[in-house]
């Protein structure tokens, strides 16, 4: 629910009321809590911070961020859940679990669509991308742009993969994503999905042998303290996602929806600077915090390419050959 705070935010009616010049209404300042997944200091943070600076600073401190970073306001589903009904103002998420509101999200998270991350970027913020944005509007949100967190890759705690065999039997945690479920089921894994906020205490238990995320998470996160081994899979693109409640947005004046679109864009520029940098340090990071780390080479990756055809079979059912297929093209 949006809280308004009785705060004095204007000059003017500070200097106003300093000055005893009479009756001047009192300015209010305006909540907005946004609830992302991880720490401050990871890709999230960086989004969620450029994109409050913008919004405060262009509305003379009109609305304020308040953060609940590393899930402080329960797991992505909980948080997206909480938009329509205006209990979230906004939020920057994962497509784990978006495609459960918008079925057109899971295009994106098709294993090995994106060549790399320049490829990504352009169709996510060309017509493609902008119309998946446009699909949540109906589902009680909106959607402001795509952020990034980067290529997924496996970590876990058995031995290092370079083979789709090498997958047999593994615990593998994945996102509440169909996308991703077929494609850990095609090839051969035990795909567990399991909401973020459990995933360090299963890592932990041993309940799970592993997990794939970008090197944003995997560094951010630590996880090098809960697991052995990385293989740079990047088996898939993992986009973000800027987000807010529709109820809150259209309370705003149309100036102000511009402030907290241009916002938006701000923050996702903030991710992808991000997201460049780690794909350039968190490998060596990872290596001296102790992970033991494998490359796939051309030729495995095309194995693990290969063995996704029964899936690439579904996704084309599902989403349209010819929108996978203008995806791939893309340049
Ligand atoms: O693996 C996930 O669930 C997501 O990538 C994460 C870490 C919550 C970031 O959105």
């Amino acid at each position: 629910m949006m809280k308004i705070l009785k705060v004095p935010f204007l000059a003017a009616a500070i200097v106003a009321g300093v000055c005893g010049l009479g009756t001047v209404a009192m300015a209010q300042q305006t909540e907005v809590k946004l609830g992302y997944a991880l720490a401050e200091n990871s890709h999230y943070g960086a989004g969620a911070k450029a994109w409050a600076d913008y919004v405060e600073k262009e509305t003379n401190g009109k609305y304020k961020f308040r953060m609940f970073p590393s899930s402080g306001l329960g797991g992505e589903r909980e948080v997206v859940e909480g938009l329509p009904l205006g209990t979230v103002e906004a939020t920057i998420v994962s497509t784990g679990t978006l495609s459960n509101f918008v079925p057109e999200v899971g295009a994106t998270d098709i294993p090995f669509l994106f060549r790399d991350l320049q490829h990504a970027r352009s169709v996510l913020d060309g017509k493609i991308g902008q119309d998946v944005l446009g699909k949540f509007d109906a589902r009680g949100m909106v959607a402001l742009a795509w952020g990034e967190q980067g290529f997924r890759h496996i970590t876990n705690n058995k031995h290092p993969i370079t083979k789709p065999e090498d997958l047999a039997g593994l615990k593998l945690r994945t996102m509440e994503n169909p996308v991703h479920i077929t494609a850990f089921k095609t090839l051969g894994a035990a795909p567990t999905p399991m909401a973020w906020p459990e995933v360090i205490g299963a890592l932990q238990q041993g309940t799970i042998d592993g997990q794939e995320n970008p090197l944003s998470v995997i560094v951010s996160a630590k996880l090098n303290e809960v697991q052995k081994y990385l293989t740079l899979t990047g088996h898939v693109y993992s986009p973000a996602m800027i987000l807010m409640s529709k109820k809150f947005y259209d309370g705003l004046s149309d100036d102000e929806k511009k402030i907290f679109r241009d916002g938006a864009a701000k923050g996702r520029d903030a991710m992808r600077a991000y997201v460049d940098n780690v794909e350039k340090t968190g490998v060596e990071t990872l290596k001296t915090a102790g992970m033991q780390v494998n490359e796939l080479s051309a030729e495995q990756k095309e194995g693990f390419q290969k063995a996704l055809k029964s899936a690439y079979d579904q996704y084309y059912e599902k989403y349209g050959k010819d929108l996978i297929d203008s995806i791939i093209a893309a340049k």
